[in-house]
C-alpha cells in the first residue's frame, strides 16, 4: 500500500466537507483561478473575494480584460497592494490575446513564462484549473509541513523550501491534485494557522509528528522577526485656478504607474515644509508655496513604517504654471472629485479620504 493513502484520504474528505464557498469554486475556469490566486499571493481571502467580484463584473473574460487600459486596471486594484501583479496581468492577458488565443496555457513551463506567474502561481493554476499533477507550496503549506513532519528547518531557507517541494510532491494523489492542493491550503487557513491551531479537530492530527511529540508552538521554528524601519515624507496638493496637481509616476518605479501628488523623503535637517517645496520643484519645476498643513498619514508597507506629511500649496507668483515632469510619466489637473478615477497608493489614499471625511473646503472645489 502507498504511504501515505490514510493521509490523502484523510485531507480530502475533510476538504469535501469543510471548504470554504468561493466564487471561483464554480467551475474553476482558468481566468477566475489564475486572478484569484494571483490576488490571493499577498492579501488576506476575505478582501481578495471582494475585490474579485468586483474584478470579474468589470472584465468577465481574458479579451475584456486585454483591451483595459493600465490606469483602470491600477483602480481596480487599489487598495490591494503589490501593483506590479496588476501590471502584469495586463500584460500577461494582452500576451494571451497575441499568442494563445486569449487563453491561459494548461502547459507548467508555459505558464511559468508569463509575466508574473512563478512557481506557486504556476503549480496552483496547473493543478487547480486544470487537475494535472503538479505540487504547490505557499506558506500555509510550508507551515503544515513543519509541523506534520516535525521539521526544525528556518523557514524561508533553501533547505526547507527544497524539503516542502519534495513533499509536497511526494504525498500529491494523482488525478486529485485540484482537490488536494487546495485541502492543504484550506487546511492552513482554517485549522493549521499560525496561532492557535486547532489540532483537536485537525483530519491530520494522527499523521503529525510535532503533534505527537508536543512540539506544535514550536514549529515551525520562529523566523528572526525584521526589524520595522521608519521613513518621513512629506507631500502636497497644489491647487491652481480650483484644479489639483497631479502626476503619474514611472512605469518601473515603486508603485509604477500608480497616481500621486509630488513629494518626497524628508532629509536630514530638513523641516517637511522644506521638503516638499524642494520636492515639487525637483520632480515638476514648480514653485510652491504652504497654503497649510493638512494632515499627516501613517501607513505600513512590507518592513517600513511611512509617515507621511501633507500639505496645502499654491503656486508662487513667479512660478511656471506648466510642469515640467523629472519623476514622472504624466500629469494633470484634475478637481478633487475626479480623484476617485484614479489609483494612488496608500498615504495619498488616505490623505483623500481623511479630506472627505473632515469635509475639508478643497472637496467643494
Ligand atoms: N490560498 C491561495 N490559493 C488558495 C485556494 N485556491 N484555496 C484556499 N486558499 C488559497
Amino acid at each position: 500500500m502507498p504511504p501515505h493513502t490514510d493521509l490523502q484520504q484523510a485531507l480530502l474528505n475533510w476538504f469535501d466537507q469543510n471548504q470554504r464557498e468561493l466564487p471561483w469554486r464554480h467551475g474553476y475556469s482558468p481566468y477566475q483561478v489564475w486572478i484569484s490566486e494571483i490576488m490571493l499571493q499577498q492579501t488576506q481571502m476575505d478582501r481578495v473575494a471582494l475585490f474579485f467580484s468586483r474584478w470579474m463584473e468589470t472584465f468577465p473574460d481574458i479579451n475584456t480584460l486585454s483591451r483595459a487600459s493600465e490606469t483602470h486596471v491600477l483602480k481596480l486594484w487599489e487598495g490591494l497592494g503589490y501593483y506590479s501583479r496588476a501590471r502584469n496581468i495586463l500584460k500577461t492577458a494582452k500576451l494571451l490575446v497575441a499568442e494563445h488565443q486569449g487563453k491561459i496555457p494548461d502547459d507548467h513551463r508555459q505558464l511559468l513564462a508569463l509575466p508574473g506567474i512563478g512557481p506557486y502561481t504556476a503549480g496552483a493554476i496547473a493543478s487547480i484549473a486544470f487537475n494535472q499533477n503538479v505540487p504547490v507550496v505557499d506558506a500555509n503549506i510550508e507551515r503544515i509541513f513543519a509541523r506534520i513532519f516535525n521539521s526544525d528547518l528556518i523557514p524561508g531557507s533553501t533547505e526547507a523550501r527544497r524539503l516542502n517541494w519534495e513533499k509536497a510532491e511526494e504525498i500529491l494523489p494523482k488525478n486529485h491534485a485540484r482537490e488536494f492542493n487546495q485541502a492543504l491550503m484550506e487546511l492552513g487557513a482554517l485549522i493549521c494557522k499560525p496561532k492557535k491551531p486547532l489540532c483537536t479537530s485537525c483530519p491530520l492530527v494522527s499523521h503529525c509528528l510535532a503533534f505527537k511529540y508536543d512540539l506544535v508552538p514550536e514549529r515551525p521554528v520562529p523566523k528572526k522577526s525584521k526589524a520595522i524601519i521608519p521613513i518621513d515624507m512629506a507631500t502636497g496638493i497644489l491647487l491652481h485656478h480650483g484644479m489639483l496637481f497631479i502626476q503619474q509616476r514611472l512605469p518601473d518605479d515603486v508603485w509604477g504607474s500608480l497616481w500621486e501628488f509630488p513629494g518626497g523623503r524628508i532629509e536630514r535637517n530638513e523641516t517637511p515644509e522644506q521638503t516638499v517645496v524642494r520636492e515639487f520643484f525637483e520632480e515638476t519645476e514648480f514653485n510652491v508655496m504652504i497654503k497649510e498643513k493638512l494632515t499627516t498619514t501613517i501607513h505600513h508597507y512590507t518592513r517600513y513604517k511611512v509617515t507621511l506629511h501633507c500639505f496645502l500649496l499654491r503656486l508662487q507668483q513667479n512660478s511656471a504654471s506648466n510642469p515640467t515632469l523629472h519623476a514622472a510619466q504624466d500629469f494633470n489637473w484634475v478637481s478633487f472629485e475626479d480623484l476617485q478615477k484614479y489609483a494612488f497608493p496608500a498615504g495619498h489614499r488616505k490623505l483623500i479620504s481623511y479630506l472627505e471625511n473632515i469635509r475639508h473646503p478643497l472637496t467643494h472645489h
